[in-house]
């Protein structure tokens, strides 16, 4: 029996791509809802590309979230089993600057995508949620998912993902035939090990891999350090980095599992540290040479370390994050050197 039809909110971007690519060679048809403001449509032909001949379907929509009839036209054309909900806008710094349209898009958005998922009688949904929501002052690491969400979330952004999972909660409290499961990512890093696809981010990259892969093409001259005298062994932060493609697995994992009548949240990290300068020393080794970097202040509102325990995950969902770091810098740098300026690179960027 061929397996169901996954609508995937955001497939285009970063995680979504590398999740829908996982979802076709499972054997999962999919549709990707994405209006494409952070994402380029040359994805889509990679994606089928890559999935082979012989894979399902993959259907493109070019949609907002916030269309309500635009979600409901693709609801009732595709009919599908589960949600996979990960459009939203994630720039920590730019939602301070403009919290209203966080909370339009990433609240309001979901909102949206709930009701046209009612109306259509499409009861389990897997949501992009983020380690932002156990705030910035963690109080053990690595950290359980029964220390979300924290008083202490520092940016609009986190905030968005916390009041999504309450109102996920809650939606499934009220309708005992929707499952729910949250899913809370540490820090993906790394490509897909062909190097055909990866994060490509607009503009200056805000988050520490995709600047240091610029770096490393010499696309910009240094890597900038937020702060080396953080109580840790070699000053910088420790996060939890993991492989994307091992983020992308567990998310089949989760929609094996989705039971009805059910909100879960997980943990999706590897539950070891990485500082920042040793990631820097293994993109160094990766690449050949050393990467320049110079020390600047402490990024506001940074913490100082935030690593996971995937215990929950492993027990429950049977997913583990095998990848390694030096394996995440390896796929960044193959897809780095494959396509220097991104999805751009081919110069058909805008085909379907
Ligand atoms: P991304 O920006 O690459 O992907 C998001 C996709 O959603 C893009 O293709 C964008 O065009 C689309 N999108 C945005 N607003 C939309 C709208 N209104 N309607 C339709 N499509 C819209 O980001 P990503 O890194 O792949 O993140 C995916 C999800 O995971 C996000 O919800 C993000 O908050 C969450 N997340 C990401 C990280 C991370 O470090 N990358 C960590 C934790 C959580
Ligand atoms: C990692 C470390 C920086 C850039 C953010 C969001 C979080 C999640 C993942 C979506 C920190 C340092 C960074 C640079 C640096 N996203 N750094 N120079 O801050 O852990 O998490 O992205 O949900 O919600 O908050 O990730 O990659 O920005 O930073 O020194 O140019 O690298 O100070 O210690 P972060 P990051």
């Amino acid at each position: 029996m061929p397996k169901p039809t996954i609508l995937v909110t955001g497939g285009a971007g970063y995680i979504g791509s590398h999740t829908t690519l996982e979802l076709l060679l499972a054997g999962f048809t999919v549709v990707i809802v994405d209006n494409l403001c952070n994402s380029s449509v040359a994805v889509v032909r990679r994606l089928r590309e890559l999935a082979g001949p012989e894979a399902p379907e993959l259907h493109f929509i070019q949609a907002d979230i916030l269309d309500r009839s635009a979600l409901d036209k693709a609801f009732a054309a595709h009919q599908p089993h589960a949600v996979i909900h990960f459009a939203g806008l994630k720039a920590v710094g730019e939602s301070t600057r403009d919290p209203l349209t966080y909370y339009d898009v990433n609240v309001g958005g979901s909102i949206q995508l709930i009701r046209a998922m009612q109306k259509a009688g499409c009861h389990r949904l897997v949501f992009s949620s983020s380690a932002s929501v156990y705030g910035s002052t963690p109080k053990i690491q690595p950290i359980p998912e029964h220390l979300a969400p924290s008083p202490s979330i520092a940016s609009p952004y986190g905030k968005t993902k916390a009041h999504v999972e309450d109102l996920l909660q809650d939606w499934v409290a009220s309708d005992a035939q929707v499952g729910v499961t949250l899913l809370r990512y540490f820090n993906p890093i790394g490509a897909h090990p062909s190097g055909q696809i990866g994060e490509d981010p607009k503009g200056t990259p805000n988050n520490l891999m995709p600047y240091l892969a610029q770096v490393a093409t010499q696309t910009r001259p240094y890597l900038p350090v937020f702060g080396d005298s953080y109580a840790t062994s070699d000053g910088t932060c420790i996060r939890d980095y993991l492989h994307v493609v091992d983020l992308a697995l567990g998310h089949l994992a989760a929609l094996r599992d989705l039971q009805l009548g059910v909100c879960e949240a997980y943990n999706l990290g590897t539950g070891c540290g990485t500082s920042v300068l040793e990631l820097i020393h293994l993109m160094s080794e990766t690449v050949g040479r050393e990467l320049p970097y110079r020390i600047l202040p402490m990024r506001p509102g940074d913490v100082k370390e935030l690593r996971a325990d995937p215990s929950k995950a492993q027990a429950k969902l049977g997913w583990v994050a095998h990848r390694t770091v030096k394996e995440m810098c390896e796929d960044t740098w193959k897809w780095r050197t494959l396509n220097p300026h991104g999805y751009e690179t081919t110069g058909n960027a805008h085909e379907h």
